[in-house]
């Protein structure tokens, strides 16, 4: 893990060590938001931080959702995230649009963020493609938005995937811009917290793109929902290269697919990718994909089990985000009021 420690992060030093981060309920919870992210979030939990988890439901809308499956995916979110390992006693959990000062620290934002800072932003593009006159507004200052998401609560660390990066470090020069703008040392730069090896789990029919719940192939992907049957096929179909396994990492090297596998693996035998190989190098992917496949049915059956029985009750994970969400207030609330003050908002008393 790449450690952030305050040394480096002088705006950040004195502030709370605070983690916040966030996963958009736009589809199904996959093996990658697992592997990539939600299995960080329970170690940090565990760790020496105050941690603060969110759905967010407004960066989902910057594409069109429909109503009925955001709700549906919001709480399957949730029920991941506890099904996984948060546990709402100690780590904040609610959906976004829920707590309003992220919307309002995000306007603050788009008007400190400079255009061209904004047209680098590569997910963007990526996102909007060739279709560019026709995406929303929202998509395109989806990054102010999540700057807000996290400096509303003066967060210090930001778990991401590599593909965040660049979002972190827009962040940070928003961050650094107001507080220079403004001449005081009021946001901190928070740090991304990037892991190595299963970071970017990668899609099962293309080792050069990231597994994703909106890729139009099933196959692409582990849902966190599938069965052991849906496991083990989608696995066994996973494309490969006809070579066996090489007994080192360096042998990774413009293999792809291999290497996803292999990093899958990793991560979910809390491995590391030589150790994995040490083991199982000199093997052919027909030996190797069912012990991946029993791996992980292993690790993930419990996790489905457990948010189908979650899913079963809405009421109660409805009930649970209101009270992450009212905790979530109670930080966020003073430090927006605080950015108006300083931005020069006339508060009525
Ligand atoms: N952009 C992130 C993603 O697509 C999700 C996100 C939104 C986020 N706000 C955030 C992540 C704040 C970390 C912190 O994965």
């Amino acid at each position: 893990m790449v450690d952030a420690d305050q040394a480096s992060n002088p705006a950040g030093a004195g502030f709370t060590k605070r983690v916040f981060s966030g996963i958009q309920p736009s589809g199904g919870l996959t093996l990658g938001n697992y592997l990539g992210a939600i299995k960080r979030f329970v170690e940090m939990q565990e760790e020496d931080y105050e941690t603060i988890y969110c759905m967010v439901d407004l960066h989902a809308i910057t594409v069109w959702q429909d109503p009925e499956d955001l709700r549906r995916n919001t709480r399957e979110l949730a029920a991941g995230y506890i099904a996984s390992g948060i546990d709402p006693a100690k780590s904040i959990l609610f959906n976004q649009s829920q707590v309003p000062q992220h919307a309002q620290l995000g306007w603050i934002f788009n008007c400190v963020a400079r255009m061209g800072w904004m047209n680098r932003m590569t997910q963007f593009k990526d996102k909007a493609g060739k279709n560019r006159e026709n995406v929303s507004v929202g998509l395109f200052s989806y990054p102010t938005l999540m700057a807000a998401d996290i400096l509303v609560y003066h967060a210090t660390h930001v778990p991401v995937g590599e593909d965040q990066k660049q979002h972190l470090e827009l962040t940070r020069d928003i961050a650094a811009k107001f507080n220079n703008d403004f001449g005081i040392d009021f946001f901190p730069l928070a740090e991304p917290v990037i892991e190595g090896a299963a970071t970017r789990v990668m899609s099962l029919r293309d080792g050069s793109k990231k597994m994703s719940k909106s890729d139009p192939s099933d196959a692409s992907r582990i849902n966190m929902t599938d069965s052991a049957e849906d496991i083990a096929r989608k696995i066994r179909k996973a494309k490969t290269d006809p070579d066996a396994l090489p007994s080192e990492a360096a042998g990774l090297e413009n293999r792809p697919e291999a290497r996803n596998l292999v990093n899958i693996y990793a991560a979910l035998a809390d491995m590391s990718v030589d150790q994995v190989l040490a083991e199982a190098g000199g093997r052919q992917f027909s030996q190797f994909k069912p012990m991946l496949s029993d791996l992980a049915v292993a690790k993930l059956a419990p996790i489905s089990t457990e948010m189908a029985r979650l899913m079963q009750d809405q009421a109660e994970i409805d009930r649970i985000l209101g009270v992450g969400a009212q905790a979530a207030r109670e930080i966020a609330a003073p430090i927006l009021d605080r950015t108006y003050e300083i931005v020069g908002m006339i508060r009525s008393a």
